[in-house]
């Protein structure tokens, strides 16, 4: 461990049983999770994650929009899924720190019996789970720490099976994730892997980072990779590739924050709109077709 680095041990009630103990925060380094929570506004984050992220910002600039519209994003998706799709049961990967409106938050106010599972491979997140098992006494949630190329683990975890009933419909979860893994990793057959045990009714949902439309983005993603975080930009074509064989709801795979905006809070500037259209993910929600 470097010296400069920093642990915290998380009390015994502090965390899901599965808690890593003495967590190394490399506090000198920048770091994903921290870099996404200052982009957000949070206080979870160091110097080294602010320098990074302001480096990735002079080149992006409309970088914190973006993160702030993929989060809103994922709320009005959530929201969508539990209000008019019926979802009840949710596995979300790549749940990161959490922020107010938390998935099960979200969904709950729906229907308080809703269940979430949430998922993230970054130690860190770990330590800040507590705040994410908090369900309503009807619905339930639970903390799994495993990786999303470790499909088997998730699959067999017994935090997804005592928390969800894989025989009913699921929404699987992939929000500004997928972007964290190399074409090596095999993300397509990962989220294939992840959708195949789900019934029909069970819905993908995910957003993704794309330089489609401002290049800029491409310059963010590699001040991410020279910081040693890696990123990856992928086209919108190949972005739908994470949909084959599903059908998608309405209006499909668009820039988040034109994906059924919310005219009281999405962002209005026509040219804030267009960049950020350059930067931000690409999502799209779809329901997976009986055989
Ligand atoms: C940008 S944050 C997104 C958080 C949240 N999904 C959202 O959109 O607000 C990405 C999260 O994915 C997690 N992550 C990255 N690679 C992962 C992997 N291979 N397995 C599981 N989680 C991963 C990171 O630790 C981080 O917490």
């Amino acid at each position: 461990m470097n010296s400069n680095d920093t642990t915290i041990t998380p009390a015994p009630d502090n965390a899901p049983s599965t808690a890593s103990r003495g967590v190394d925060l490399h506090v000198h380094r920048p770091h994903p999770a921290r870099m996404y929570d200052y982009l957000l506004g949070g206080k979870d984050n160091f110097p080294a994650d602010r320098t990074a992220a302001d480096t990735a910002i002079s080149v992006f600039p409309q970088l914190e929009t973006a993160a702030r519209e993929n989060r809103a994003f994922m709320t009005r998706a959530a929201r969508h899924l539990a209000a008019k799709a019926g979802i009840r049961q949710f596995l979300d990967v790549g749940t990161g720190f959490p922020t107010t409106p938390n998935l099960h938050e979200t969904v709950q106010t729906i229907a308080p019996d809703a269940r979430v599972v949430y998922t993230d491979n970054d130690p860190l997140v770990l330590v800040h789970a507590r705040a994410l098992l908090t369900s309503t006494p009807a619905g339930r949630t639970a903390y799994l720490d495993a990786d999303l190329r470790d499909v088997e683990t998730i699959l067999t975890a017994p935090e997804l099976h005592d928390t969800l009933d894989l025989t009913r419909p699921v929404a699987l979860s992939l929000v500004a994730v997928l972007h964290f893994l190399s074409e090596q990793d095999d993300p397509y057959g990962l989220v294939r892997r992840l959708l195949d045990p789900l019934p029909a009714g069970s819905h993908l949902l995910l957003s993704h980072i794309t330089a489609d439309v401002n290049p800029a983005v491409e310059t963010a993603a590699r001040v991410y990779r020279q910081e040693g975080v890696a990123v990856y930009t992928r086209t919108y074509e190949q972005i739908a590739g994470f949909f084959d064989g599903l059908e998608l709801v309405d209006p499909g795979l668009v820039s988040v924050h034109r994906w059924r905006p919310d005219p009281t809070t999405t962002t209005q500037d026509t040219t804030a709109d267009r960049d950020e259209t350059a930067k931000v993910d690409h999502k799209a929600d779809s329901t997976i077709e009986a055989d």
